[in-house]
């Protein structure tokens, strides 16, 4: 169906979904490693691109390229790539774009392991690379090289919730030759669509919002060109992250129903961070949606909403934060995020442990850091939750 006429959440239920042999509803799992030619020249044909039709689950599947036209859609880009994980969908970016000698600028505060695995693993291979505060725009300029091929920007960051300013950025790589690429995770494309404000590509991990039910990791990259698409696709097929059919099907039904999770998240991530703001024993709280967060402004300038992921501190640091995680009851003491239940961690500690103190704190991810990912339950009920395991925290 052609989608691009319709609002988000038609394009939700339908983008990407194309009729099969018997009238399908919803796109079927095809669960199948290969798939037979027609005859020896039928084979030949399709390797060399002469002929259409699947060959190999990994180079591409009937139920992964559902999922991938559709994120593409939402995304408002030229195609997708599904992996594995999110975090091989960054491998794939960054070791189709990156090589020996090539620099790298990204936000300090992206999640950990994105970030280490440019530090410990790709600079091995002479990749050059410089983690800065995205959200000052000078500090991307002042660490541009002739180097530089590749600006990767987290938006808004995780844990930090930092909000880099996506149209300034891609102004900045494009003057110097290099592509922005964004993490779109902690948005998702109901709230963002950095295509559209001048990156080239973006990604997700799909393990968060996208799928939503904290039952499937995954990732896809959404590129605003073919060409770059092009640059991509046959790093993932010989890199080998790609997506199974079960897993792209999962990821597909989650999606239709973003909007709606989303939303409902949404209002209670509002309600929460309010109410933590005003709580004697909380020092602070990130949300992007409160007056008081340093670019509240940009963020609702460039997000149609704040989404549904707070940090906040306690005042007792450390130590309070270990209670609080500790008592509370309705929420989970769980890694990842984006999904329809309740989730709390502490990133210090968790996702960030990879990183020194150093950086880490230079990224705003301070010891007593608390990450709360809103799910879609009863707000009323988060907010008794967190009273009761507050009163327990010692003023
Ligand atoms: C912002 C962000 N990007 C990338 C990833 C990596 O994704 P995955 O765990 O699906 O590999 C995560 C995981 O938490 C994340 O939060």
């Amino acid at each position: 169906m052609d989608t691009k006429h319709l609002g988000i959440n038609s394009r939700l239920v339908h983008a990407g979904i194309v009729p099969d042999a018997y009238g399908s509803a919803v796109p079927p799992i095809y669960q199948t490693s290969t798939f037979a030619f027609e005859s020896a020249q039928n084979g030949a044909d399709r390797f060399a691109g002469a002929a259409a039709g699947y060959i190999y689950t990994r180079l591409g599947n009937p139920t992964i390229a559902a999922l991938e036209r559709a994120v593409a859609d939402l995304e408002h880009g030229a195609a997708g790539i599904a992996t594995s994980s999110g975090m091989g969908a960054v491998t794939v970016i960054y070791m189709a774009l990156l090589g020996q000698g090539k620099h790298l600028v990204s936000t300090d505060s992206v999640y950990g392991p994105t970030r280490v695995m440019v530090e410990k693993h790709l600079s091995r291979f002479g990749v050059l690379y410089d983690h800065v505060d995205t959200s000052d725009l000078d500090q991307v300029r002042r660490v541009m090289r002739p180097e530089t091929t590749m600006v990767f920007v987290e938006t808004p960051s995780n844990p930090a919730m930092r909000v880099t300013d996506v149209a300034a950025v891609a102004e900045i790589a494009h003057q110097k030759g290099a592509l922005l690429v964004v993490d779109n995770t902690f948005a998702s494309p109901y709230l963002q669509t950095p295509l559209d404000l001048g990156a080239d590509i973006v990604f997700h991990s799909v393990t968060k919002f996208i799928n939503g039910h904290a039952d499937v990791v995954g990732g896809i990259i959404v590129s605003k060109t073919i060409e770059i698409d092009r640059r991509l696709r046959p790093l993932m097929i010989n890199l080998g992250p790609n997506m199974d059919p079960h897993q792209a099907f999962l990821v597909h039904r989650g999606l239709r129903t973003l909007s709606l999770r989303l939303e409902r998240a949404q209002a209670n991530a509002k309600r929460v961070a309010k109410w933590l703001e005003e709580h004697p024993k909380v020092a602070s709280v990130a949300y992007v949606g409160l007056p008081s967060h340093p670019q509240h402004a940009l963020a609702m300038r460039q997000m149609k909403g704040p989404g549904a992921m707070i940090s906040f501190e306690l005042k007792g640091g450390l130590e309070a934060g270990r209670v609080l995680m500790d008592n509370v009851r309705l929420a989970t003491l769980a890694v990842s995020l984006g999904g329809v239940e309740t989730l709390i961690q502490h990133p210090a500690s968790m996702t960030h442990a990879g990183m020194s103190r150093d950086a880490r704190l230079a990224a705003g991810i301070t010891d007593g850091l608390v990450r709360y990912s809103v799910g879609i339950e009863d707000v009323e009920d988060l907010i008794a939750d967190l009273g009761q395991a507050l009163d327990k925290v010692k003023q």
